[in-house]
């Protein structure tokens, strides 16, 4: 390929994927890392090849390449790591060698431990992905070295395609390692544990907090149903929703779902009230924390108020005429960082909410629904989440089908 056409080829490589990050800046998770690095990889891999091209052409196809590009399946989402399945590896093999033969060997074995990957993020699979990615590449340079078959010859691919499968674990295995902290998911197999409900902390909340508890499987529900419809995890968001409010474990009778008499805020200041409510948000953290809970439950059970106020001790304040701050009344955010979180947080005001309707018919339940998701919209607390407006309104259906259910289990027995 002429010089000229791989410019030509680079620049249009480079602007569908600059189309890609800027078209959907708002849905890429750690965007600006993951844009950097996906430039930086497409160029410093690609000179890399370049040079192992140089050397023996074979290294060239050997060159673990899908590892590196795995990691936009963690640090960004499936999408990202799709769209670089497709442009580094023609970068790679396109524009800097000239080879579109090397580009497919890589674009296929990347794709295909993309899907394999997807969603599931333990060590059985990575490991599997490893194997497939050292298969593709195999079956790849024996289709093309076809006409040169011999014993000693696929042998050797054999073995090149074996050292690939562990480059290929090493180094993606590096840069998860190095990338951790971007990194907010957690295992399947470790969020599948926590699903028991018989976790000490949840047995905890059962025996001291039951209010609290009835709550938070009824949120689990709607956030299950509500991360589904948007296909985000679902069984993060399960497991989130039964830990969100572990912090109430600290003082459960100033919480309404668990107050026995009703009058517990009577006579006290309105600003010392908003703080002991606000305060099982870091006290659930550091419950988490000390139970060495996931990180990214801690973050739901952090997240789940946002920045909001609480609007009846602020409005009790006003009404005393007190010197106050809007500050005193605020949770302390931050406002949720994902979808999941997000999804807890409407799950948590819709479940609060529903139990003091009075008529549970249809029109009621959704104008309900309606009204959280719109307030909580309008207050900003779901800017950071990369929700979309698509996203609310099949949330808003899926509370609804739970909600219904639950009031009809409630109205028949
Ligand atoms: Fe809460
Ligand atoms: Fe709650």
């Amino acid at each position: 390929m002429a010089f000229t056409s791989k410019i030509i080829f680079g620049i249009v490589l480079a602007f569908t994927a600059l189309a890609y990050f800027f078209r959907f800046k708002k849905e890429i998770p750690n965007f600006w890392v993951s844009f950097f690095i996906f430039f930086t990889f497409g160029v410093v891999l690609s000179l890399i090849g370049f040079i192992l091209f140089d050397i023996k052409p074979v290294f060239a196809y050997v060159f673990p390449l899908p590892a590196f590009i795995l990691i936009f399946n963690y640090l960004a989402d499936f999408r990202t790591a799709i769209i670089a399945a497709f442009i580094i590896p023609l970068i790679y093999g396109g524009v800097f060698l000239g080879n579109f033969e090397i580009a497919f060997t890589h674009f296929i074995s990347t794709l295909l431990v993309n899907f394999l990957i997807y969603q599931r993020k333990d060590f059985t699979v990575y490991l599997l992905g490893s194997l497939l990615a050292g298969g593709v590449n195999f079956a790849v340079l024996f289709a093309l070295d076809f006409n040169f078959r011999s014993l000693p010859r696929i042998l050797g691919l054999l073995l090149s395609s074996g050292i690939y499968s562990l480059a290929f674990l090493l180094i993606s295995g590096l840069l998860l390692m190095f990338f951790k902290n971007y990194i907010k998911q957690v295992s399947f197999l470790e969020l599948l544990n926590l699903a028991d409900l018989n976790h000490h902390l949840l047995r905890r909340l059962l025996q001291k907090t039951p209010g609290t508890y009835y709550h938070s499987l009824l949120v689990a529900d709607l956030s299950e149903q509500a991360a589904k419809a948007v296909e985000a995890d679902s069984l993060l968001a399960r497991v989130g929703a039964y830990f969100h409010d572990i912090g109430k474990l600290k003082n459960p009778e100033y919480y309404t779902e668990n107050q026995k008499k009703k009058d517990i805020y009577k006579g006290m200041n309105p600003k010392k009230a908003a703080a002991i409510v606000i305060a099982h948000v870091k006290e659930g953290v550091e419950i988490a924390r000390k139970y060495q809970l996931p990180k990214a439950i801690i973050q739901i059970i952090a997240e789940h108020h946002g920045r909001t106020i609480t609007p009846l001790f602020f409005t009790q304040a006003a009404r005393q005429k007190l010197k106050m701050k809007l500050g005193d009344f605020r949770y302390p955010g931050p406002q949720p960082q994902s979808k999941e979180s997000a999804i807890v947080m409407l799950a948590d005001s819709v479940e609060a909410a529903s139990r003091s309707l009075k008529k549970l018919d249809d029109a009621n339940i959704r104008k309900l629904i309606d009204k959280i998701i719109k307030d909580k919209f309008y207050q900003g607390e779901l800017e950071d989440s990369s929700l979309t407006s698509k996203d609310l309104s099949k949330i808003q259906k899926a509370f609804f089908r739970v909600l219904k259910g639950a009031f009809h289990r409630r109205i028949s027995y």
